[in-house]
């Protein structure tokens, strides 16, 4: 979500005529967006901030700007006003759509600054503010030419206990299929292949179209499995208590629909899911697993687990390992419980000492890494679909794509194969496997 934000703040720019500095110490505007999903984004941004003083002391015409979840936090505005006055603008989440005009008022008043003008006058600070409205229209630069994230929510009404969303992006807002769709479109005639649908609860998505009726998310997907040109789509993030048979249905049903689903978990421990407010079981979650290996065979599956959440004791944790060993996992992203101001689990008396997160930690990455390696092994000698994202970063001879899977695949072609290949989805045979990607050839 944060990522696609970045690139709506560039493309509202590049369209207003600004242009991406070749470095960052060259620029004469910096934008930091900021993630406080956990504690470490937020020490990574105020440390990234400083060094951006020195840059300011040095050019006094410099605007650094600042937005993103951590401005709709209180407190961190509050510290940002008090410890670093040299900001000059601040916007939140729901702000996006006015940050060009908010820079060219910063140029407007510092050309109209006189020696009394104090310099809290400079500043802009604009935040918080939730409303109904969907900007639509907004443009993007999208790093891949071939794929795409589109957003068609916005928002979270979960209240999981240990999560900061529901506070810093407001209240779920779908937006209007007819939008959504022509967007897509236009994505298709600009040469997207891919898209992916994004929303913090894609399975709650409910928008009203044009004809008054009340589309939820299968019926959308529906919908854009009939766009001609269009020839992936993923979504993400699903919830599981909102994961729907009709989803499921949907995915034997649309051939574009990829057979991977990211279905964050959290816990294995249902004692522990309930004092997540995550509202599934373990055996819910374990029954829904079933229901999508059964309806289609070989779907990959990835989940989110956090590690020592307060109150989780040995045996919660234990139960996190069997069930990551039950499902076996295609990739994880595990982390450890971090303290959110604001949140009802940061209240809780039963924090768990750094210590014990940490080995539990490990203890998890260790069977997860395994399990991702044994599933990927699985798949040499296999022919797959691949999306040719681009040219290895390492090596100018080795492409590098995404299997409808999403593994990451590096493969090997013919000399004269040539950057024709980019953004082509052409058949790979699987020749090795690591944890992390697959290695293959051109078929
Ligand atoms: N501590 C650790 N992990 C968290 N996540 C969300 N909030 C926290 C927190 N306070 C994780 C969840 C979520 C992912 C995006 O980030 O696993 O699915
Ligand atoms: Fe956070 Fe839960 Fe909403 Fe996901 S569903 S964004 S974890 S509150």
């Amino acid at each position: 979500m944060n990522e696609h934000d970045s690139e709506t703040i560039s493309g509202m720019l590049q369209q207003r005529g600004y242009i991406e500095a070749p470095e960052k110490n060259e620029s004469d505007i910096t934008i930091i967006n900021t993630c406080s999903i956990r504690e470490n984004a937020d020490k990574r941004f105020f440390g990234t901030l400083g060094q951006l003083k020195k840059i300011k002391e040095k050019n006094p015409e410099y605007v650094t700007c600042v937005c993103g979840c951590m401005m709709q936090q209180d407190h961190i505005v509050q510290e940002l006003k008090q410890k670093y006055p040299w900001v000059d603008i601040i916007f939140g989440t729901h702000n996006i759509c006015e940050f060009p005009d908010m820079l060219e008022e910063v140029y407007e008043r510092r050309s109209k600054a006189t020696k009394r003008t104090k310099n809290r006058d400079l500043r802009i600070h604009r935040v918080y503010e939730d409303t109904d409205k969907i900007a639509e229209g907004l443009p993007a630069k999208r790093l891949y030419k071939h794929k795409s994230f589109v957003n068609i929510m916005f928002g979270c009404n979960n209240f999981c206990t240990y999560c900061i969303v529901p506070y810093t992006r407001g209240r779920e807002k779908s937006r209007k299929p007819e939008d959504i769709i022509s967007e897509i479109k236009a994505l298709v005639s600009d040469g997207v292949k891919e898209v992916t649908l994004l929303g913090q609860n894609v399975n709650s998505y409910s928008g009203v179209g044009a004809d008054g009726k009340q589309w939820d998310f299968t019926d959308l997907i529906y919908a854009l499995n009939d766009i001609d040109g269009l020839e992936r789509i993923r979504f993400m993030t699903s919830h599981p208590k909102d994961l729907s048979d009709k989803l499921i249905k949907a995915f034997r049903e649309c051939d574009k629909l990829c057979n991977y689903i990211h279905l964050p978990v959290q816990a294995g421990s249902s004692r522990v899911l309930k004092r997540m407010n995550r509202r599934y079981t373990r055996e819910k979650y374990l029954d829904l697993v079933r229901k999508l290996r059964q309806a289609v065979p070989g779907i990959a599956i990835s989940t989110d687990i956090i590690v020592g959440f307060p109150g989780e004791t040995e045996e919660d944790f234990e139960e996190t390992l069997t069930l990551a060993k039950e499902v076996q996992y295609d990739s994880a992203f595990t982390f450890l419980y971090s303290i959110r101001k604001g949140t009802p689990a940061a209240e809780y008396e039963d924090q768990i000492p750094e210590l014990v997160k940490h080995e539990r930690f490990n203890r998890l990455l260790d069977i997860m890494n395994n399990g991702s390696a044994m599933k990927n092994a699985a798949y040499v000698g296999r022919v797959e679909k691949v999306l040719v994202d681009g040219l290895s970063k390492k090596d100018d001879k080795i492409y590098s794509g995404r299997t409808e899977g999403f593994k990451l695949v590096d493969f090997t072609a013919d000399e004269n194969a040539g950057e024709e290949l980019i953004g082509q989805i052409v058949e790979v045979e699987i020749t090795d496997s690591n944890t992390f990607s697959l290695r293959g050839r051109l078929k």
